[in-house]
């Protein structure tokens, strides 16, 4: 078994995790969708970064003492019954056989051994207030190890989310490989559901579509719950009722990513249900082919990362202006803030394990600025309800228009370009 990548990353922490000091990380337990029907295990991220192990309740501990990380794994035991219902369990031997972890334990052993672990370590780092009852855990393991010596200094509890995510917000060569291919079949997906899609049919349709041309080419599960919203449904930022029948007329917005190899990708397009864009329809969806096209082109190297968010937001105000949808002067417009009643999110987030990935947006007080190996969404758009004070012809249209985009030395890589955004190439694609 080639794990050799995540044991290397748990050698890494020693540039990052203080001597004297551990790192706690909690692995996923099962989750029940009602009664005793479970969903399939899905690794907790951090956990999987540094282990490649998937088995449900299991803890990893790495303690960084004279120059060397050791990591320490608690595993659910060997089971002949639990393994003939629910599968292999590597236990504690393969664990550190297969896992290249220097020691492991029984799961259940995890309060008695715990203490003795954490005895004549300074500080505690874990991912504080992520895991339901997590918090208690670690207190009461660094009491129980501070008053088994108590000569001994009591042992800081810290936080060391930051400490993972920024290990995590730049990609490795593996996690790039990865990615791209999550990319790829999604967006293969989009273009294979736009080709085909009719008037009549009903979002859920769609989205079951995009599930099995997900599953087909390897990404089982979707990153997160696909949004599907025909016509106004669009403007609802989160929906995912996916159960409305599509109108000829109206636009549909498809914000949906396979998870692939445990890695996200997150596309939206917004084309026309009919094959083709009306007047007023295309006029917004220009503006934030615009803002997209813009937002893209700076994110780069060196650069602010709020240097898209504005840009976006002066294309996104000057085209409202121009429609006379809002009226006044750009500029002032843009510092009032105008453009919140249309685009109320922000342009993108990092995108990696988790489809909000971890990763710090700020350092020092400031915002960061791009580096080579972090992957951001980048995902402007405008949505008008029919409950707003403009033209009724503009009501009832939402667009928003994704990609996923690989910082690197001289520029950017768009991963997922590969899905059309002009409208003229949608239409064709449609035709
Ligand atoms: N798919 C969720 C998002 O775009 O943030
Ligand atoms: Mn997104
Ligand atoms: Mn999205």
């Amino acid at each position: 078994m080639d794990n050799k990548i995540y044991k290397s990353r748990r050698e890494s922490l020693n540039t990052i995790l203080p001597e004297n000091c551990a790192l706690i990380i909690p692995g996923a337990d099962l989750q029940y969708r009602n009664a005793d029907s479970s969903y399939a295990l899905r690794q907790e991220s951090s956990f999987y970064y540094f282990s490649g192990f998937c088995e449900p309740s299991s803890l990893m501990v790495m303690v960084h003492q004279e120059d060397k990380i050791s990591s320490i794994v608690f595993v659910p035991p060997k089971d002949k019954l639990r393994e003939i219902w629910d599968g292999y369990r590597a236990g504690p031997i393969g664990a550190v056989d297969d896992y290249g972890f220097d020691q492991a334990f029984e799961n259940t052993k995890i309060n008695e051994l715990m203490p003795e672990l954490l005895q004549g370590v300074k500080k505690v780092f874990y991912p504080i207030g992520k895991k339901s009852g997590f918090d208690q855990n670690v207190i009461d393991w660094t009491c129980a190890a501070s008053s088994k010596d108590r000569h001994s200094q009591s042992i800081d509890i810290m936080d060391g989310s930051s400490m993972i995510g920024n290990m995590r917000l730049i990609k490795d060569d593996h996690e790039i490989e990865i990615m791209k291919k999550a990319c790829d079949i999604s967006a293969e997906s989009f273009v294979e559901v736009m080709k085909n899609i009719k008037p009549g049919e009903n979002e859920q349709l769609i989205e079951s579509k995009f599930l099995y041309e997900f599953g087909k080419r390897g990404g089982r599960f979707p990153a997160y719950t696909p949004i599907v919203a025909g016509g106004e449904n669009a403007c609802v930022l989160h929906y995912i009722e996916n159960n409305q029948d599509l109108n000829e007329s109206d636009l549909i917005l498809v914000d949906a990513g396979c998870e692939y190899k445990m890695y996200a990708s997150d596309i939206t397009r917004t084309f026309p249900v009919g094959g083709k864009f009306s007047e007023e329809q295309l006029a917004i969806y220009n503006i934030v082919l615009e803002a997209n096209k813009a937002a893209i082109d700076a994110v780069k190297t060196g650069n602010n990362i709020m240097e898209p968010q504005l840009i976006s937001e002066k294309v996104i105000t000057k085209g409202l202006v121009e429609l006379g949808i809002l009226d006044g002067n750009p500029e002032e417009l843009h510092k009032e803030g105008a453009f919140k009643d249309f685009y109320m999110h922000k342009i993108g987030h990092w995108l990696g394990l988790d489809v909000h990935d971890v990763g710090d947006y700020m350092e020092n007080g400031e915002f960061m600025q791009f580096k080579p190996g972090m992957i951001t969404t980048i995902e402007p758009g405008i949505y008008i309800s029919s409950s707003m004070n403009v033209d009724d012809k503009w009501k009832g249209i939402g667009v928003r228009i994704e990609d996923d985009i690989l910082v690197t030395n001289d520029g950017n890589i768009n991963l997922t370009e590969k899905v059309p955004s002009c409208p003229k190439e949608i239409e064709s694609l449609m035709a």
